[in-house]
């Protein structure tokens, strides 16, 4: 394949000619994304929020290794989140737990925008934010056993069968993050999707990265970190069961 077949659309991230190289070698140019975007408008608060507080919670993604220590100025437990949705959660747990060290990716640029203001408001100094595609961003950018926990809470669903390829959880992704993760490094995930919890546990239970720290290895009991959701609440109103799932890295 030469430069001339790449179309910017297809590169994960606001490619350089080094991520451009990078990109040539990598089977992540025909990946399937797990999203669509579908920018909402951003209110004026938020769209402030990006010009002002970027520079003070935000990473750009590029072609760099993030160094954690270097972020957060300091060696802290370090917890991922993928697609915070608003964010609401993300910054009332990161509160709560200041000597942990948080990361939180999405690609929905009016919650970032949201998570910037609560970020200010509650003055978080152990949270920091990318706006990228969470897939590139863990292949490229972290480094590898960095993460102490992994938390993905209702993944899009993607319900229609011809859709279950946009799924976010797939083996191979899975793979990636146990890599990422330091040994006995956690996994929560929460769906409020009956099939898409089922495929889940089989594909996390047939892992051999991951092993289940629920009792006969099905589902786990709600962890406590995991706070409500806009989506969970959503869920709720439409009387959606949740079923968490909670994997230790071997
Ligand atoms: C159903 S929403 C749930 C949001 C939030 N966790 C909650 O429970 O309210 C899923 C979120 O994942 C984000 N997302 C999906 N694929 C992503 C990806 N590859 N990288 C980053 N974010 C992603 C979407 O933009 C969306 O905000």
């Amino acid at each position: 394949m030469g430069l001339a077949d790449i179309s910017r659309e297809r590169l994960p991230i606001r490619a350089t000619l080094a991520d451009l190289k990078l990109t040539i070698r990598s089977d992540s140019l025909q990946r399937i994304r797990s999203f669509v975007r579908r920018e909402s408008r951003m209110t004026r608060a938020q769209q402030r929020a990006f010009a002002e507080l970027w520079s003070r919670f935000g990473i750009d993604a590029g072609a760099a290794r993030l160094e954690p220590e270097q972020i957060f100025g300091r060696r802290g437990p370090l917890v991922l989140e993928i697609g915070f949705g608003d964010g609401e959660s993300l910054a009332a747990m990161a509160a709560a737990d200041p000597e942990t060290d948080y990361l939180g990716i999405e690609v929905h640029r009016p919650g970032i925008g949201h998570l910037l203001l609560r970020s200010t408001q509650l003055e978080l100094s152990n949270l920091r934010i990318l706006c990228a595609d969470a897939m590139a961003i863990v292949e490229w950018q972290l480094p590898d056993e960095c993460l102490d926990r992994i938390q993905i809470f209702f993944p899009d669903p993607w319900p229609k069968v011809r859709h279950h390829k946009r799924r976010l959880i797939q083996p191979s992704f899975m793979t990636l993050l146990a890599g990422k993760a330091k040994p006995a490094g956690q996994l929560l995930i929460a769906t409020d999707c009956e099939d898409y919890a089922r495929s889940i546990l089989a594909s996390l239970n047939s892992a051999p990265e991951w092993l289940n720290t629920a009792a006969d290895h099905g589902f786990a009991p709600r962890p406590v970190q995991r706070l409500l959701t806009k989506f969970e609440q959503r869920g709720q109103r439409l009387g959606h069961v949740v079923q968490d799932l909670a994997f230790v890295r071997r």
